[in-house]
């Protein structure tokens, strides 16, 4: 097989620690949105297992959509190009909207997606992300509901790749500097 440990440096957040994080952040969200009708977006393809589980620990029923935007391809450095892979199966005009993400590294990916987002009309527009990186920031982000902050490493699991690998990792890693050439 091929062992996913091997590409590893360390664990930075355990799976306790993440279920932890959601829990937090779950009961927030129910209460800032509480009698609204809320839709959450996970930006593919990073943020599938925190929507899976923020979704799962949310009391309130809410609706689910996907978004598909690269900006990394295969690399380690955000290209500032933003690609849409998968609009919105949602017309969110009038809607209460939460962008669900995996990491805000640059935040390039983001602001570029609060901007196009923001002129459909949505009747509110927020940001939920596991992960952040204030080092790392090149443009300045608004951001509601934060996991953790985290030093400005590559990391990678639960849902975080280095070129497509270590997405399905449980818990997040640092990568090991033999991978990227460190
Ligand atoms: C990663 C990550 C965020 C974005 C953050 O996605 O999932 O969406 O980069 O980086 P930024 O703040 O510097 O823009 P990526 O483009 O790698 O696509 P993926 O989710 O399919 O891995
Ligand atoms: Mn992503
Ligand atoms: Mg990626």
């Amino acid at each position: 097989h091929n062992d996913m440990g091997a590409d590893l440096a360390k664990v930075l957040i355990s799976k306790d620690e993440i279920d932890a994080k959601l829990l937090e952040l779950a009961e927030r969200i129910d209460r800032d949105y509480a009698g609204r009708d809320l839709l959450i977006v996970g930006v593919l393809k990073g943020a599938v297992m925190v929507m899976a589980d923020l979704a799962r620990a949310l009391h309130s029923q809410v609706t689910m959509d996907w978004m598909a935007v690269s900006s990394y391809g295969m690399g380690t450095k955000s290209s500032g190009v933003v690609r849409i892979l998968k609009d919105l199966d949602t017309d969110i005009a009038g809607r209460d909207v939460l962008i669900v993400e995996d990491i805000i590294d640059s935040g390039l990916t983001l602001s570029w997606l609060l901007g196009n987002l923001g002129s459909r009309g949505p009747a509110s527009l927020k940001v939920c992300t596991l992960l952040r990186k204030p080092d790392a920031a090149k443009v300045e982000i608004d951001v509601a509901y934060v996991g953790f902050d985290i030093p400005n490493e590559f990391v990678v699991g639960y849902g975080l790749d280095y070129a497509e690998k270590l997405r399905n990792l449980p818990f997040i890693g640092t990568l090991a500097p033999h991978v990227y050439g460190g």
